[in-house]
């Protein structure tokens, strides 16, 4: 059961990726990432509560799909089976936020299937949310498949949105913002490469210049706020804002 899932899903996605030309050589690390996946490896972990965000949103979400009608069923499918968790836990984050942004793993550590090279799956957030700037070395797939998705990337830059059936490939070590609009937003999102970095979100400070502040993924795959730092020259290169 699980593994029909996860095959139909990693299969759905990979052969829209391929089919988009606006994709370029961006979506190939996914792509070699989804066909790579072996779905026999199957993991049984214990059930979660539904998260109350999941409540409220999944099923209007789910009722507006707009990508292609495969890939859609695929996603109705894996919804249902999916074990959704909250993506932040404990202090340093605004409780709404908390509780609008979750996820369910196809692949990865608390996935349907196992995989270190790949984490993927859905991720729902609630309406009126602004996930702020944030950084990490893993190079981050966005496809929104219900809903709408603002996102700005660098702290320069103008933002753009994305609807249904279109997506965003985050370069690694970009700082990137997520606003969603009146409606919930379902996207399915994957990385690779380095996909045990850590999350730094960063904070503008006070005498000027950033802070990061960086939360580090558990066992259970939820991020912990764990330290901060100021955000020096090298840091600012590496994310292309020098
Ligand atoms: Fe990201």
């Amino acid at each position: 059961m699980s593994t029909t899932v996860a095959q139909t899903f990693k299969d759905q996605l990979s052969t829209d990726l391929k089919a988009r030309t606006d994709g370029g050589p961006a979506l190939e690390p996914f792509i070699s990432q989804l066909d790579a996946l072996d779905c026999a490896n199957t993991q049984s972990l214990p059930a979660l509560p539904t998260p109350p965000s999941v409540a409220a949103h999944l099923a209007p979400a789910l009722a507006t799909l707009g990508c292609a009608p495969g890939l859609a069923d695929a996603v109705r499918q894996f919804a249902g089976v999916a074990r959704w968790y909250q993506i932040f836990e404990g202090e340093g984050i605004e409780p709404t936020l908390a509780e609008g942004l979750v996820a369910g793993q196809l692949a990865g550590q608390v996935g349907l299937v196992t995989s270190d090279t790949i984490r993927t799956g859905l991720f729902l957030l609630a309406p009126g949310l602004h996930y702020p700037l944030h950084q990490h070395g893993a190079l981050e797939l966005y496809f929104v498949v219900s809903g709408r998705l603002t996102l700005q990337y660098g702290t320069r830059a103008e933002p753009f949105t994305l609807g249904p059936g279109e997506h965003s490939v985050t370069p690694s070590n970009t700082v990137h913002a997520l606003t969603t609009h009146q409606v919930p937003t379902l996207v399915i999102y994957a990385w690779v490469g380095d996909v045990e970095s850590p999350n730094w979100w960063w904070v503008e400070a006070r005498e000027g210049g950033w802070d990061r502040v960086c939360w580090e993924r558990q066992p259970d795959a939820k991020w912990i706020q764990t330290r901060s730092e100021a955000v020096t020259d090298a840091v600012l290169a590496e994310a292309g804002e020098l």
